[in-house]
């Protein structure tokens, strides 16, 4: 290790290699110890702390980034329901916070050892009344969290009227998510599209492991858990395009387990929902988009069609309309390529296989006839 290593690996563990009286511990060559000992542990202990700050300050500027996955920025009654939960608990606590460490500090320096003082000072057992009081307050404190909490819960899970609520069937799959829209007979993948201000009722299915659904700026997360439905009751106040993601680990895929929800204006939502419900374009039998689509009967469909109970794909329905490829790369051609070739490399853990046996023409025709799929 070099001077600088050696300096960072002390800085950050705590240990400090100077003892009280004086002397260096181990062969650090970096540390002026005996007379200057007093300005070398001064030092030390400036940049310890510097570098701690700044270590601090690169860990949390990655929770910055994108806007929609932030529950402090709520878009819609759930969501924001939640957040004055949280502003609500986070000042109960900050009241409690600044209450115990006030009397802490008071303690400490009103009942400090004095010089001189070498008697022990009086011991008090068993206060009745401070006993009372110190199990009142945090009890006081609990109910005043527990009747917003109870009260929000019963609000949240309140049914709309059924004629007023789009059922969406969500499904969890290592590592996408499917959406089922069982009133218009409508299947996606990756992307859900929702009406601006009317109430949606996600039901929430799980086939492999346990995964989280979870649309910070709508609402709190829900478990997907196999062999369950769990349902959730979400709204948009306005339009836009909000992050959706996994929050529970479910393997190598997880923190690429993205989807986006559209929320948009009615007009707007029935438009893609018309869109949606019109049969695919039939293609042009010699051209290269027709080739591409006997490559995709013969490679794809298996998995991609929904018969095949064991390994399902995403549905590719309407496929050129999505704005991502597997929920995360940005889609164009190039980036299909890129997927199609090698998905793991993409995202780790996906049971799509490689499809790096096709030859340069024949990855453009099923490409071309993917682009099609609008
Ligand atoms: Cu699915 Cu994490």
């Amino acid at each position: 290790m070099g001077k600088t290593n050696v300096f960072v690996f002390f800085s950050l563990s705590y240990y400090d290699p100077i003892s009280d009286d004086g002397r260096c511990f181990g062969k650090t060559d970096i540390l002026v110890c005996g007379r200057k000992r007093g300005l070398a542990v001064e030092r030390l202990r400036i940049w310890r702390i510097g570098l701690l700050i700044s270590l601090v300050m690169i860990l949390l500027a990655g929770c910055s980034g994108d806007p929609t996955l932030s529950v402090l920025d709520p878009k819609g009654s759930a969501a924001k329901i939640q957040l004055n939960l949280i502003y609500w608990s986070l000042g109960l606590m900050t009241v409690v916070f600044v209450i115990v460490i006030t009397i802490f500090v008071y303690v400490l320096v009103r009942y400090r050892k004095r010089k001189g003082q070498d008697r022990m000072p009086e011991q008090v057992h068993g206060s009745t009344k401070l006993e009372i009081i110190w199990t009142v307050i945090p009890i006081a404190a609990l109910i005043a969290l527990a009747i917003p909490t109870v009260q929000y819960t019963f609000d949240l899970a309140e049914a709309p009227p059924a004629e007023e609520t789009v059922i969406i069937d969500v499904t969890g799959y290592q590592f996408w998510w499917e959406f089922k829209y069982p009133q218009y007979g409508i299947t996606t993948a990756q992307e859900v599209h929702i009406p601006v201000g009317k109430k949606i009722l996600f039901r929430v299915h799980g086939k492999d492991v346990l995964h989280s659904f979870w649309v910070p700026s709508l609402g709190g997360k829900v478990d997907v858990v196999p062999g369950r439905v769990n349902t959730v009751i979400l709204d948009a106040k306005e339009a836009g395009v909000y992050q959706g993601k996994c929050a529970e680990l479910c393997g190598s895929g997880h923190a690429l387990m993205d989807f986006k929800v559209f929320a948009k204006n009615q007009a707007d939502f029935d438009k893609w929902k018309d869109q949606m419900k019109q049969p695919a374009p039939t293609v042009a039998t010699t051209s290269s988009e027709a080739n591409g689509e006997k490559i995709f009967q013969q490679n794809c469909i298996g998995c991609h069609a929904g018969v095949n109970p064991n390994i399902q794909g995403p549905n590719l329905n309407k496929f050129a309309t999505r704005t991502t490829i597997a929920g995360v790369l940005p889609h164009n051609d190039e980036n299909l390529k890129i997927w199609l070739r090698n998905p793991q490399s993409v995202k780790p853990g996906t049971l799509m296989p490689k499809i790096d046996y096709l030859n340069k023409d024949e990855l453009n025709d099923l490409i071309k006839y993917l682009d099609s799929r609008k």
